[in-house]
């Protein structure tokens, strides 16, 4: 295992045997718009890739959906050969099609196809951690996942894959999954205003499980809401470092994985995620989307 000390915000949280910054980067929209396609400034998305590792952190999220294949191609060229302590993270489960829609691809040879993808386009021989993506592009589905992780298993023992989470899943098939191979992660929507998964966060904290919010800063549509802003007002701050500070605040088992394309919005967000919060701000912070407080359809 290895081990280093950090001074990003929060630490570092242990993945399997792997150390990683709870600080991590979303890399999904580094690619064209829509996640289609190359990016309008190759250039300054190597130079967010970059600097996310000179600023420190050590896990990085991405998947061969995302481009398709130029994320992936993106992190290869901008940070290969890795350095020893980066961590890559990628999920399989769904493919892109024409329209820039995002269908299952969960068969055997799907699944087998997108870790040799992945393997391939970012020049590895193994992949640290897969997540199995469930679900489709509303939100996680009812129904079992274990013939699809069972296929990751495999793949796993032929030592392809070192250690497995899944993603946009239900509470049931968090338990399921945790009851055919150990998870390390699981990685679904949640931020200051869907909060679903307060139960779920709470349970894997309690199982020593890392939770990985998607959306962290509400994704395609950036959080909006007026508590949000004045805590942030007066904190001398902005909306984006006060909700990923909240994360870092919610459980211990949270990791960040904010996108940007930006360098100024890595930096700030890095910093951002440090900021202290008192017991004031949290309680205000909390009543935005708490799931007892705003109940309804995910
Ligand atoms: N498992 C899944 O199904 C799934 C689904 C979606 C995403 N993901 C993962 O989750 C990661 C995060 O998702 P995401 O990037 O879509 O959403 P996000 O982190 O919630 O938000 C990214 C958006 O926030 C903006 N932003 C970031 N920092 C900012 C700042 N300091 N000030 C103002 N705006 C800022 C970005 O714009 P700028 O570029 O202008 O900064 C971008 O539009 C993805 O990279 C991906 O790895 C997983």
């Amino acid at each position: 295992m290895t081990t280093f000390s950090t001074t990003l915000p929060g630490g570092t949280w242990t993945l399997g045997d792997l150390t990683v910054t709870r600080v991590g980067y979303g890399a999904m929209q580094l690619a064209g718009p829509g996640v289609m396609g190359p990016p309008a400034d190759r250039d300054g998305a190597l130079a967010v890739l970059r600097e996310a590792v000179e600023l420190g952190i050590t896990h990085v999220d991405t998947a061969e959906a995302y481009g398709p294949h130029v994320t992936n191609q993106l992190i290869r060229e901008a940070l290969h050969p890795y350095p020893s302590s980066l961590h890559v993270v990628t999920k399989v489960g769904a493919t892109r099609d024409a329209a820039g829609g995002w269908p299952p691809a969960r068969s055997r040879d799907d699944l087998r196809r997108a870790v040799d993808e992945n393997l391939d386009s970012l020049g590895l021989d193994v992949l640290d951690v897969v997540n199995l993506r469930m679900g489709d592009a509303t939100g996680p589905q009812p129904g079992s996942l274990a013939t699809e992780l069972e296929t990751l298993v495999d793949l796993q023992r032929q030592g392809l894959v070192r250690h497995l989470g899944v993603s946009n899943v239900t509470r049931e098939q968090v338990a399921e999954a945790r009851a055919i191979a150990p998870i390390v992660c699981v990685q679904n929507m949640y931020n200051l205003a869907v909060r679903h998964d307060d139960e779920l966060v709470d349970e894997l904290a309690a199982a020593g499980i890392a939770y990985v919010p998607f959306f962290p800063l509400g994704g395609f549509s950036p959080l909006q809401s007026a508590a949000l802003t004045a805590v942030a007002e007066r904190l001398g701050s902005t909306a984006m470092s006060v909700a990923l500070a909240w994360l870092l605040h919610r459980s211990p088992n949270i990791l960040l994985i904010p996108g940007t394309r930006s360098v100024a919005h890595l930096r700030e967000n890095v910093a951002g995620a440090g900021l202290a919060l008192s017991d004031a701000d949290l309680a205000s912070l909390d009543g935005i989307g708490r799931a007892d407080v705003l109940a309804g359809p995910r």
